[in-house]
Parts: structure tokens; C-alpha cells; sequence
């Protein structure tokens, strides 16, 4: 009696265990055929709509051929992918704090999306770099340009994170904030992060205290985001 109980427990557990098994795969294999029926490129503008948005970006900040160019809390760096269709010999650093952004099928993916769109071959370089909330871990004295794209009021650490940009440009080069801003009679909360938008003077006051000093601001005031250029040698 006992034993044919004992049987009918294991016979039900092996039951039980090979259904979530066999559920616990068919579900991931769902998800696989989802994620394959979800192509790569379904937001991605194609080759004209890019030239319109970034064309005169490209030519207000002076985006160079031969420019090295850190994209700092860059996210999928979907701005510099756009920009390596349109520029040539660059050297973009795709650079977040977050790994999770950073996965290597995903930037083959992008990687052969924009390439595709280009109207000649692939000639700039792109990689990803990964920091912390204190430092960028890039490498010193080397960039022309350093974006900051919506990401100044995202950093934990300003001063830090600025000390640390401020060292890794060369001696000409700019650092490019882009960023929607209060002004003293509105403070503005940043659409998504509940966070309130810094004003043009605390951005100027934060990067002089970093040794970067304002020298153009592309929009006018009334523009809700703006594009600010610092340098180290407009003091
Ligand atoms: C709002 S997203 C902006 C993404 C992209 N630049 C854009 O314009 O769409 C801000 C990014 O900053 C990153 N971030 C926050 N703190 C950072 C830090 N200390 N260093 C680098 N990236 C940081 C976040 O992980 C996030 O991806």
C-alpha cells in the first residue's frame, strides 16, 4: 500500500516538474519569436530624415572629419550611430554608466543598420565605454568634442563627473551640453525623471568651478532645450 503511494507522489511530482519544464521553454521560446519579429531598425530614421535633424547640428557645434568625440551618458548612443553616417574618419565614444545598455548584439545590430544607410563605406570608429557615477573612465587629454545630451542633471555626482570630463579634452576642445533649462522666474522638471531642470546661469557656474568656461549658446533663451558650448579657454 505504501509503496504504491510512494509511486503515485514520485509519479505526480515527475509530471509536475516536466510541465514547467516544458511551459518555462515554450515561454522563452515565445519571447525569442517575439524579439525577432521586432526588427532593429523600426524607429530608426533612414538616410534623408537623419540629414535633416543632424545636418545643422553638425555644422553649429562643428563637428570635424578626423574628430575624436565622447557621447557622455550617451544610452544606446543612438545620436552618435546617426552621427557616423553623416561624418567621416570620427572616432565616436558611445560612453553610460549603465552596462545593461551595452549589449553586443544589440550594437552589431545598430552597427549594421547605420552602415547600411551610409551613402560610401563605414570610415569612422565606434565603442562603448563604461563608468561609473564619479568618473567616465575615458582616456586623458584625448577629445575634440564631449557630448553631454540630456545627461548633466541625470549625473549623482556633477562636480566629480565635470573634474574628470574637464581633464579628458584636449586643450581646445568643447564640451557640448544639451539641455532643457529653468529660468529664474520658472523652474522646469525634466519630462520623465521628476527632476528640475538646472538654469543656464547654475550650468555656467557648475562648469566654471570644473575650469569650463561658456563661449556659445546655439538657441535662444526662449527655446525650452538648448545647446550650450564650453571650452577651457574662454575665460
Ligand atoms: C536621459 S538619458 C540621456 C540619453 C541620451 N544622451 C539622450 O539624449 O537620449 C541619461 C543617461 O545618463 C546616464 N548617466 C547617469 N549618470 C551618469 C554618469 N555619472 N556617467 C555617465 N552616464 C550617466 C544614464 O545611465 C542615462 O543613460
Amino acid at each position: 500500500m505504501t509503496k504504491t503511494f510512494h509511486f503515485y507522489i514520485v509519479f505526480i511530482l515527475i509530471c509536475c516538474f516536466s510541465i514547467g519544464v516544458f511551459s518555462c521553454k515554450s515561454l522563452k521560446s515565445d519571447k525569442r519569436a517575439n524579439k525577432k519579429k521586432e526588427p532593429i531598425n523600426k524607429d530608426l530614421l533612414t538616410y534623408d530624415e537623419l540629414n535633416k535633424e543632424y545636418r545643422d547640428l553638425i555644422e553649429k557645434i562643428g563637428i570635424r572629419n578626423g574628430y575624436v568625440i565622447a557621447d557622455v551618458g550617451a544610452s544606446l548612443g543612438i545620436d552618435d550611430f546617426s552621427l557616423s553616417v553623416l561624418t567621416d574618419s570620427n572616432s565616436y565614444f558611445i560612453q553610460d554608466i549603465s552596462s545593461e545598455i551595452f549589449k553586443k548584439k544589440r550594437f552589431k545590430q545598430m552597427q549594421n543598420y547605420f552602415n547600411s544607410i551610409r551613402k560610401t563605406p563605414q570610415t569612422n570608429k565606434l565603442q562603448y565605454v563604461i563608468g561609473n557615477e564619479r568618473k567616465s573612465c575615458l582616456p586623458d587629454s584625448s577629445f575634440d568634442l564631449i557630448f553631454l545630451f540630456n545627461s548633466l542633471h541625470e549625473f549623482t555626482y556633477v562636480k566629480e563627473m565635470l573634474d574628470d570630463l574637464s581633464k579628458k579634452l584636449k586643450p581646445n576642445g568643447r564640451l557640448i551640453v544639451r539641455e532643457s533649462t529653468s529660468t529664474s522666474e520658472k523652474r522646469h522638471i525634466i519630462d520623465g525623471c521628476y527632476t528640475t531642470a538646472f538654469t543656464m546661469n547654475e550650468i555656467k557656474l557648475l562648469m566654471k568651478s570644473s575650469d569650463l568656461y561658456f563661449y556659445q549658446q546655439l538657441y535662444p533663451d526662449s527655446n525650452l532645450v538648448n545647446i550650450f558650448i564650453f571650452d577651457k579657454n574662454h575665460r
